[in-house]
């Protein structure tokens, strides 16, 4: 997969805590009603993994990653479950060596143009940029396009619905992720209807910007 391609035309990552990997496959499904085809199901839960398997299996059309991967161990599950990318909230060379031996795509964490340029010597091209909203937001994505245009991004963190437009408007923005579309709350409760309504709204602003 070119993860690159593949978020740029998705435009919207949700970034998913999720405590019942029952509630795995109505959340894709109500996130896929919503026009959302990528979710980032983290490991911050012991469900993280079963959500994954979950989703997987039941064939939905949901582009499926594995977020907070911060150790170069946890990659080979991650791989085992189908996950089809990762993210990590910063890098580490093992992290790379591991995903790579594995051909699992990864968004590697960074927020300096040091760890940018150690991520692209390691054959990773598109980044995490996370937190975003603590960096510098929009205005970093465009002041690091300038040097390093060859880097893409996905910025986590912060980020509010104000700023979506701005983001969207970076020319090294592969997509941009957040939990507010789909909140452990709502997951918890079983808020289908309400997941769904965010996402529309959400991806409204994304394809009046970015039309398929
Ligand atoms: C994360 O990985 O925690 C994401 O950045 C979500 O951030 P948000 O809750 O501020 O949207």
């Amino acid at each position: 997969m070119d993860l690159n391609h593949t978020l740029r035309r998705l435009g919207y990552v949700p970034v998913i805590e999720i405590d019942d990997a029952d509630n795995a496959v109505p959340l894709a499904e109500a996130l896929l009603a919503g026009g959302v085809g990528c979710i980032e199901v983290t490991l911050r839960t012991t469900a993280g993994l079963p959500s994954i398997t979950a989703i997987v299996k039941s064939g939905l059309p949901m582009v499926t990653g594995v977020g907070t991967v911060t150790h170069a161990d946890q990659v080979r599950a991650c791989v085992d479950v189908g996950a089809q990318f990762a993210v990590a909230p910063g890098y580490t060379h093992a992290i790379g060596r591991a995903c790579h031996d594995a051909r699992l795509p990864l968004l590697p964490g960074t927020v300096t143009p040091s760890e940018v340029l150690a991520a692209l010597d390691d054959g990773w091209q598109t980044l995490k940029f996370f937190p975003a909203s603590l960096y510098g937001g929009a205005a970093w994505l465009k002041a690091i396009h300038g040097p390093i245009p060859q880097a893409n991004f996905c910025p986590t963190g912060g980020i509010r619905d104000d700023d979506i437009p701005a983001y969207l408007a970076c020319p090294n923005l592969a997509a941009f992720g957040s939990s507010a579309v789909a909140s452990r709350g709502l997951i918890a409760a079983r808020n289908w209807a309400g997941i769904t309504d965010r996402a529309k709204q959400l991806m409204a602003v994304v394809r009046a910007l970015r039309p398929l």
